[in-house]
């Protein structure tokens, strides 16, 4: 091994390539305190692996393993110079154990090195992610059934179109995160896989165990192809298109309760709204706008990764040390408008006198009368032009009543149940009839919300399980490196 005849301070070769005037611009120091955990983590994975193979000597290994301890327990921060983390922890474990030290690098390059670290930071952040967005569908689900039977105005193009329940439009949300779940667990899971020991991008002639590293740092299995092990970044814009589509949802949401807010429909908590310097009388629903822009960071950020992953050459190329900032970038924005969404949602109130009187303006219940009249023979189209008669003329029972006699040239009474066309104009009998499959009334809630609830703890489960799994890794590694220091 050549570094055994080298200073420790020179054993990664910055004696040449330093960098030069374009040092800084080549680091990625300043991005990489995010994957200090994980690079300890799988350097000691990769020594404890290259031990049981009988790659590196017990004692070397223990040596290793026992600098790397106290480089974690120095921190970031102590690291020396060096391009990148994995670099500088390098040099600090050759500081600390003498040419020695440079074992550790054996069988491996820093380009699975990099691709394992980010992947095992990432599935980290995913889960969190999973976390937060099950909590605010709770807190959604909690909220739909406490409000499942407060009538609200409902909208199309933004116009009073029929009246609703708050609990069918927030379970409206609440299925929509859902699949914004499903997609961060799906992208999870190719997230995943180990590419450690794929080395530079063409394997070694080492006899390693690459499960066993796989295993070690808690992946499901290993990225078969050395090459593609080092060069696939698609789990990065996989995952940052799945946080993309969840910053979608949320700012809709976001959007729909500024302007209920500004409406007047729902009553924003102090701690989520904000005033003006200058207009003492303002309170701004800030927060929500701030969360509705996040969907920007996230579109950028799976821009800024398609565009810098296209047309890579193989094999790995430094272009890819620029593309994971906006994952993190991305996970971090879209995470912290989960939380605030979820905290704004769960100290929202619905102010259900206005929010009944304002269900019923616009004529929002016509579709109603016109379901009532077609239930009672006339087909949908006639009844259709009855109402939108009645409607002209004011919209009430009367106006009804004369636009059945000049439409159908019959009295409502010979027509339908007058009773069931008086209901159907008031917006709470009106919600109530509307009891299809998903609906909006009370009891369609009532069994959408049994829906919600099994998923929603399945996906607890999912995230549950995938959290232990992580937590057995870190026990089995803890295992194989107490073995050995
Ligand atoms: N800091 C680099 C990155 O983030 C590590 C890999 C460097 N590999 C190389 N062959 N230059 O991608």
């Amino acid at each position: 091994m050549s570094e055994g005849s080298e200073p420790a301070s020179t054993a990664v070769r910055r004696d040449r390539f330093s960098g030069g005037p374009a040092r800084d611009f080549l680091s990625s120091m300043g991005a990489d305190d995010r994957i200090f955990q994980a690079d300890l983590a799988v350097d000691r994975a990769h020594v404890v692996m290259l031990a049981e193979q009988g790659i590196v000597e017990e004692d070397d290994a223990a040596s290793i393993l026992r600098a790397l301890d106290d480089v974690e327990a120095s921190g970031f921060g102590a690291l020396p110079d060096g391009e990148d983390v994995h670099e500088a922890i390098e040099t600090a474990v050759i500081e600390r154990v003498g040419p020695d030290g440079g074992k550790m690098h054996t069988a491996r390059s820093r380009n699975d090195e990099v691709a394992t670290c980010i992947r095992y930071r990432l599935r980290e952040d995913v889960l969190d992610a999973v976390e937060q967005v099950v909590a605010f569908r709770e807190v959604l689900a909690d909220a739909a059934e406490a409000e499942a039977e407060t009538v609200m105005p409902g909208f199309t193009h933004l116009q009073p179109a029929q009246p609703t329940t708050v609990g069918h439009y927030l379970l409206s949300y609440e299925r929509a995160l859902a699949r914004d779940t499903a997609r961060l667990l799906d992208a999870y899971e190719r997230v995943n896989q180990s590419p450690l020991g794929g080395a530079a991008f063409a394997g070694t002639p080492f006899d390693i165990d690459r499960q066993r590293t796989a295993e070690l740092l808690g992946f499901d299995g290993v990225v078969e192809n050395a090459t593609d092990a080092g060069s696939a970044r698609d789990f990065l814009f996989e995952t940052t298109s799945a946080l993309a589509g969840l910053s979608l949802t949320l700012s809709g949401l976001a959007e729909d309760l500024v302007i209920f807010a500004n409406k007047g429909l729902v009553e924003l908590s102090d701690d989520y709204s904000s005033t003006s310097s200058i207009m003492p009388q303002k309170k701004n629903p800030d927060t929500l706008e701030l969360v509705r822009s996040v969907a920007g960071d996230a579109a950028a950020g799976l821009q800024g990764l398609l565009t810098t992953l296209k047309g890579l050459p193989r094999a790995y190329n430094r272009d890819l040390q620029n593309a994971t900032p906006h994952a993190w970038g991305a996970v971090d924005a879209v995470s912290e408008a989960v939380e605030v969404a979820a905290g704004a949602v769960a100290t929202a109130e619905w102010p259900a006198e206005t929010l009944e009187a304002e269900a019923e303006k616009g004529f929002s219940c016509a579709t109603g009368v016109a379901d009532v009249l077609a239930m009672h023979g006339v087909p949908f189209r006639t009844a259709h032009e009855v109402v939108a008669d009645a409607g002209e003329a004011g919209g009430d029972l009367d106006a009804v009543a004369a636009a059945c006699e000049d439409v159908l040239g019959k009295p409502l009474g010979e027509v339908a149940d007058v009773e069931a066309v008086a209901a159907a104009l008031d917006p709470a009998s009106n919600v109530a009839m509307r009891d299809s499959r998903g609906g909006p009334a009370p009891s369609a809630v009532e069994q959408t919300l049994g829906v919600v609830a099994s998923d929603l703890a399945a996906d607890a489960d999912e995230a549950e399980a995938k959290r232990l799994a992580l937590d057995a890794a870190t026990d089995r590694l803890d295992a194989g490196v107490d073995s050995y220091e």
